[in-house]
């Protein structure tokens, strides 16, 4: 998120001298990205951030490939991902390459005896079903149906779940999450054309200071490993924060559509991007106004792209059968367009409900053997 920010208590000048009330130093960290010439914030701990106790066998959660090389349309049963207790273990990657990796997840109980810090991957995460807080040293993120959470990677955070009913779906980047370049002036200020504005994304809220020693469990991850790290301080031990470099949240209904006589293309959806990837939110607008225009969309050959459509709720007048969370995979190289008997249907229609997001990658997807494990028979064969 590239405009400034700043939470708490930090001294007037960086780098300086900044004293709590005993007249101990507070220890000040840089969290900085691309080097140091990317976007940072500046931290100010109760403790250093340094105090390492222990560090337990680390375990990998790579996801197994089951399928490198493939150019057949895919569909998937998405809320066919069984729900787990726990955060991590409820994390399954369907789909995924050398850029992203795109993760369904269903848990049931909030964080409760550890932390979460991916040092790999800027996270978003868009909130099917449940609400509950996102809690980080920056300060609470709360959420609820329809946001979007974007974690820039080395975030340290514990979400807490209002229920046991969610559903998530992620998309682990490991490259910067951006907002796209067209929509921002020379400031970094977003523009008039953009289909959002800075209003609509939250920044964390309530700092609230854990001046605290002990034990505290981080499972870090790195390079598809899990490393449980034992801390000696709480990971949330911030007096106050400043800079460009923190989580925040998008609520996709949020998201105001641009619409045209004719059919606009993909990209006027568009909300987010990485290397190699976009991220596009579909929602519910009018429809196109010329008296002869055909609302569906057309038959298109992506062809140097896959495009993962992932469902939400709603009607989606171009395909037959979609159930919430289902995915398709339409590959690059192949055409792939409406279903048979939806193009003269949607004309004349004046609106759509649909609520999706679209994942379009530069480089072909690999299906996992979790997203073989909730694959639709003879999705390819349905035009017919
Ligand atoms: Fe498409």
């Amino acid at each position: 998120m590239p405009h400034y920010y700043s939470l708490g208590k930090v001294p007037h000048k960086r780098h300086t001298q900044f004293r709590k009330p005993d007249g101990t130093l507070y220890a000040e960290e840089l969290v900085s990205t691309h080097g140091f010439s990317n976007v940072y914030s500046l931290i100010y701990h109760c403790h250093p951030p340094t105090m390492i106790k222990e560090v337990g066998d680390a375990f990998s959660v790579e996801p197994k490939v089951a399928e490198r090389k493939s150019m057949i349309h895919r569909s998937f049963e998405g809320f066919n991902i069984q729900p787990a207790d726990d955060f991590l273990e409820s994390r399954k990657t369907v789909l995924m390459n050398n850029d992203l990796h795109i993760v369904l997840a269903a848990p049931r109980e909030s964080f409760s005896d550890y932390f979460y810090k991916n040092a790999d991957a800027d996270e978003v995460i868009f909130v099917h079903e449940g609400e509950g807080v996102l809690k980080t040293i920056y300060g609470d993120l709360p959420f609820a149906y329809g946001d979007y959470l974007v974690i820039p990677r080395g975030t340290i955070y514990q979400i807490e779940f209002k229920n046991k009913q969610n559903r998530l779906l992620i998309v682990e980047s490991f490259s910067a999450i951006e907002i796209p370049r067209r929509y921002r002036n020379e400031y970094g200020q977003l523009e008039e054309h953009a289909p959002f504005c800075e209003r609509d994304f939250r920044k964390p809220q309530d700092l609230v200071t854990h001046d605290e020693k002990g034990d505290f469990k981080i499972m870090i991850r790195k390079e598809g490993m899990i490393y449980p790290y034992i801390y000696g301080s709480h990971p949330f031990d911030a007096i106050g924060w400043d800079g460009n470099h923190y989580p925040y949240a998008f609520s996709i209904h949020d998201f105001e559509p641009i619409t045209g006589r004719v059919h606009m293309p993909p990209p006027i959806h568009q909300t987010f991007e990485g290397h190699n990837f976009v991220v596009c939110s579909f929602v519910p607008r009018m429809y196109d106004y010329h008296p002869l225009s055909i609302p569906v969309p057309y038959n298109h050959s992506n062809v140097d792209s896959d495009e993962v459509l992932y469902y939400v709720d709603g009607d989606f007048m171009s395909r037959k059968a979609v159930t919430r969370g289902m995915i398709t995979l339409h590959p690059g190289g192949i055409p792939h367009g409406p279903h048979p008997g939806t193009v003269e249907k949607g004309i004349g229609q004046k609106e759509t409900k649909e609520l999706a997001v679209m994942i379009d990658t530069f480089k072909p997807l690999w299906m996992t053997e979790d997203g073989r494990s909730i694959l639709n028979k003879d999705y390819h064969k349905s035009w017919m």
